[in-house]
């Protein structure tokens, strides 16, 4: 059966971004005839500094949103990267096949260590090499992520490309990025050039899984647009960023394309739109919100799931780990 693998960082509350980008693709591919794994990555969480207790604290969150948005611990593998400690382990081996050349290219590494590079953590620069080694460790051949880790699955091909090259075997897959729907890449309320993200100093720009729907209408009201009022079509949101982030969000929500949302709404100023949108949105999002509430009250039991899940990854994995350092030359393996 074709493996699913996808990861978010526990390095702040979840966003609308991670639930359309990505949590709620995770869970309409879980039972579709794909073995599905989905990851808690700790161990890329502290590429930057992390409070240790604000850690525990969102990766036990992060979870607990995975739950409460659909994903079945009995159906997915679900777990955290840290506790599966083959995903270090065959992180080193791809630091030794990825090229310095390569990763300077990343432009999350650019965006993310900015002017002073000098002072970055050396985890942060090998970011790459290790989600290489969290989705090959498994062999996965799909991978659902939103629109800006394409170029970090592009750098995880070229990993298992070079691994098989240098070592003259067939043993890593190339694997499909899966970046599809209407929500690849949610943008922020209050620009609409930039990427809706947990670490925006402005919390105003992005709707938090834990915001009470007060806050998320609140938001939405005040989020920036253009002054016209909504295009019948979706070239008419050419050249309007901000009308684009709201019509495609609204889509994602509401499961529908962007043209049959703009057949419907198409004419209607955003005072009109914006109510309709924050309705929506408070629709599906309260009951996740809730649910995550309720399953914060009983950390035991998460951490439970949690340590389940990862006894069952590392069954897939640590074959694959020990295959890889017989490939390798390791004595032992
Ligand atoms: P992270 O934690 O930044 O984001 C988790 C997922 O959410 C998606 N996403 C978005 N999608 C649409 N619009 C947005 N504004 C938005 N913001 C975030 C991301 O594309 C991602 O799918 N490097 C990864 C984590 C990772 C991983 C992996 C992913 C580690 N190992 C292996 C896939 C496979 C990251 O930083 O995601």
């Amino acid at each position: 059966t074709p493996r699913v693998f996808s990861g978010i960082q526990p390095s702040g509350g979840l966003t609308l971004g991670n639930y359309l980008g990505a949590i709620k693709r995770f869970v309409e591919m879980q039972g579709q005839g794909f073995e599905t794994i989905y990851c808690m990555v700790d161990l890329h969480a502290i590429t930057v500094w992390q409070d240790p207790e604000a850690l525990r604290h969102q990766t036990r969150e992060l979870a607990a949103g995975y739950i409460a948005s659909g994903i079945d611990p009995d159906k997915s593998v679900l777990f955290n990267q840290s506790q599966v400690a083959e995903h270090a382990q065959l992180a080193w081996i791809f630091n030794c096949v990825a090229r310095m050349g390569w990763m300077k290219r990343m432009t999350q590494w650019k965006d993310k260590a900015g002017k002073n590079q000098e002072n970055a953590s050396l985890g942060l620069f090998a970011y790459p090499a290790l989600m290489a080694a969290d989705i090959l460790l498994y062999h996965a051949t799909h991978v659902p992520v939103g629109e800006d880790q394409k170029q970090h699955l592009e750098l995880t091909r070229d990993i298992a490309m070079k691994f098989n090259h240098d070592f003259g075997v067939e043993f890593f897959p190339v694997t499909e990025p899966v970046i599809e729907g209407a929500a690849t890449r949610v943008m922020s309320l209050r620009d609409g050039s930039k990427k809706m993200s947990k670490s925006d100093a402005s919390d105003a720009s992005r709707i938090n899984m834990t915001d009470d729907a007060d806050t998320i209408a609140k938001k939405i009201r005040k989020a920036k647009t253009d002054p016209d009022a909504l295009p019948s079509e979706a070239d008419g949101l050419e050249n309007r960023p901000e009308a684009r982030n709201l019509v495609n969000i609204y889509a994602a929500l509401a499961e529908q394309s962007v043209d049959a949302v703009l057949a419907d709404i198409g004419g209607r100023p955003f005072s009109e739109f914006k109510p309709m949108l924050s309705d929506l949105a408070v629709e599906k999002l309260s009951p996740i919100s809730g649910e995550m509430a309720r399953l914060m009250q009983q950390p035991d039991e998460i951490d439970a799931i949690l340590a389940k899940g990862a006894e069952r990854a590392r069954t897939i994995g640590a074959p694959i780990l020990k295959r890889t350092y017989d490939i390798v030359g390791m004595v032992g393996a």
